[in-house]
């Protein structure tokens, strides 16, 4: 498809090359934000039973650093406390903002547009009250309302149903589902928005796997389920049929549909999946489709459609994922452990104090230790999080943007975080790029600086000349192998997004922990990028920006607590 066609992409690789960004043509978006038909950020499903959580207050008292040491944390019990705990630092509200009369909310998970297309579901094994005499959850699947910081009963298991249920999902574990809303991406999106979704999806993973680590618990991306599976556990079955059918004016609910994302297997005794197969999770979608009742009508988004965006609402039967595919699993090589950061927040503080910087102050000079260890956070690494919770083979390297950083030369730098695409990096790049591995970087960081110069004007116009990637201390585009990754099928094009929006969390929570500050970019000229890289074909494609240094902070915005709204609700 050429990029003026208005034909619906024939693949997903047409769908990428469509919605790229250039200098002289944005991917087709609105161009303007119509405020009249803003989505709601937050879903709710009407009739179904409400369960206000516990909010966690300052309970959870692990550190930000004791979070790369799984094992020094003692398991919390799955009990409502930690299930609330695990919600509230992973999805939950952060703070609510405020400037000249408008007012927003912000999560522990960031959001492209901070539009929050991701919603939360978690299926439940009974779960026991925080106190004896208290109300627990019945098993069942729950959604998450992040605005409420509480649960909403989408199914209960007929008596036939429970102990079935209770055999498929052990006391122990939980299940964690996702699911993207595209429409709240398209609406100031357009073209683009199915890829800044499934960036966000990783991020949301990535702030489930950080959640559960300060509880002592352990947290997987469960590599079999197809998107039907998905769809029938979290009783999304039917809810964007139209999509696929031509478009028309009267299609307002089924524009607004989720989308299937991904399960993750978390708790605290969950090491090997002890459900973590196709088959234990077919019979769960048998029986919740069979032995069971499901409850609530999901709420209307916008007052009406305007604006449609076929194109991206293309992406994901193009992207569809049918199954288990053949893609074997990975294990990182045994690495040496974490130089400590020199942090004494508690993990829970950090996650809640994480902000997206809106400006930088273009002075703050990085310590070069402390841009090691930033980047020694992004190598997977056996039991330390979020590296343990994806099943797949990285695929995904930092090219970065060093400005500042001290005892460094400003220039072009790679990590590359598997050895054995080194190689294949050297051959697709520039004749230029020197590939010398960085002298005093822990040797078993695979560091390596390309090109030396002053890139800050180059960092700022390509990411759509936003100063926020100049005036940081470094910024990066993020290189998947993406031939290699599509060759195994189209849904791998997701799974290359969900890794880098982990990469991005991972900057986020541990720049905070060095004092810093990150931010997403979305909004980058992908080929003006690739051609400067001197990369001329599609065997790596980049997918995601992100900087990270000093931030200004803009004094005009007000600051109110998450959950004040909440008056009277428990606290752990
Ligand atoms: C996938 C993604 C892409 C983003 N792209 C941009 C961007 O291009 N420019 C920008 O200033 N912020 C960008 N952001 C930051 C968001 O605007 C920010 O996360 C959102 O406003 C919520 O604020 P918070 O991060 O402080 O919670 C991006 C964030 C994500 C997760």
């Amino acid at each position: 498809m050429s990029p003026d066609a208005p034909a619906l992409p024939a693949d997903i690789r047409d769908y990428h090359r469509w919605s790229k960004h250039a200098p002289q043509r944005y991917a087709p978006g609105p161009g303007y934000l119509d405020w009249e038909t803003q989505p709601d950020p937050f879903r709710v499903y009407a009739g179904a039973a409400e369960f206000p959580l516990p909010l966690a207050g300052d309970g959870v008292p692990t550190l930000h650093e004791t979070l790369h040491r799984p094992a020094a944390v003692d398991p919390a019990p799955l009990d409502l406390r930690g299930l609330a705990a695990l919600l509230e630092l992973s999805l939950g509200l952060a703070a609510w903002k405020s400037v000249m009369g408008e007012r927003w909310a912000v999560r522990c998970n960031p959001s492209s547009g901070n539009l929050h297309p991701t919603e939360g579901y978690v299926l439940l094994p009974e779960i026991p009250p925080v106190r004896e005499g208290g109300a627990g959850l019945e098993p069942g699947i729950y959604h998450y309302v992040s605005r409420d910081h509480q649960l909403e009963q989408r199914w209960k298991p007929s008596p036939v149903g429970v102990p079935i249920w209770r055999e498929l999902l052990p006391p122990s574990c939980l299940i964690f589902g996702f699911s993207s809303v595209l429409w709240r991406e398209a609406w100031k999106y357009g073209d683009r928005a199915y890829r800044y979704g499934q960036l966000d999806v990783g991020h949301a993973a990535a702030a489930v796997r950080y959640a559960a680590a300060t509880l002592g618990w352990r947290a997987r991306v469960l590599p079999e389920p197809g998107d039907g599976l998905i769809e029938a556990l979290l009783g999304l079955d039917g809810q964007v049929e139209s999509v696929r059918a031509p478009l028309g004016p009267f299609r307002r609910r089924e524009a607004e549909g989720e989308h299937p994302d991904l399960l993750m297997l978390v708790g605290a005794s969950c090491q090997e999946p002890p459900i973590g197969n196709a088959e234990r999770l077919r019979r769960m979608a048998d029986l919740v489709r069979r032995d069971g009742t499901w409850i609530g009508r999901p709420n209307v988004l916008s007052s009406r459609h305007a604006n449609t965006w076929p194109v991206a609402e293309s992406a994901p039967r193009l992207a569809r994922k049918e199954g288990p595919g053949a893609e074997r699993l990975w294990r990182p090589e045994p690495l040496p452990p974490l130089a400590p950061a020199p942090c004494s927040l508690t993990a829970e503080r950090l996650i809640r104090q994480r902000r997206s910087a809106q400006r930088y102050d273009g002075t703050t000079l990085i310590p070069r230790e402390a841009f090691f260890r930033l980047m020694d956070r992004l190598l997977p690494r056996r039991g330390v999080p979020p590296w343990d919770a994806w099943p797949w083979r990285p695929a995904v390297h930092p090219l970065i943007l060093l400005h500042r950083v001290e005892g460094m030369i400003p220039g072009l730098y790679a990590l590359v975080r598997r050895p054995e695409v080194l190689e294949p990096l050297r051959e697709a790049f520039a004749a230029d790029c020197q590939w010398r591995r960085v002298e005093g970087a822990p040797p078993h960081l695979p560091l390596y600086l390309l090109r030396s110069g002053d890139f800050q004007e180059w960092a700022e116009g390509v990411s759509c000349r936003q100063e926020i990637a100049g005036d940081g201390a470094f910024s990066l585009g993020l290189l998947a192998e993406y031939d290699a990754a599509l060759s195994q099928g189209a849904w791998h094009y997701r799974r290359l997004f969900w890794e880098a929006g982990m990469i991005g969390q991972a900057l986020y929570l541990n720049a905070e922990a060095e004092g810093l500050r990150g931010t997403g970019i979305g909004c980058y000229f992908d080929d003006a990028w690739h051609e400067w890289l001197g990369l001329t074909d599609e065997r790596f494609q980049s997918l995601y920006h992100f900087t990270v240094g000093g931030p200004l902070e803009d004094n005009r915005l007000q600051n109110q607590p998450p959950y004040r709204h909440l008056k009277g609700r428990e606290r752990l």
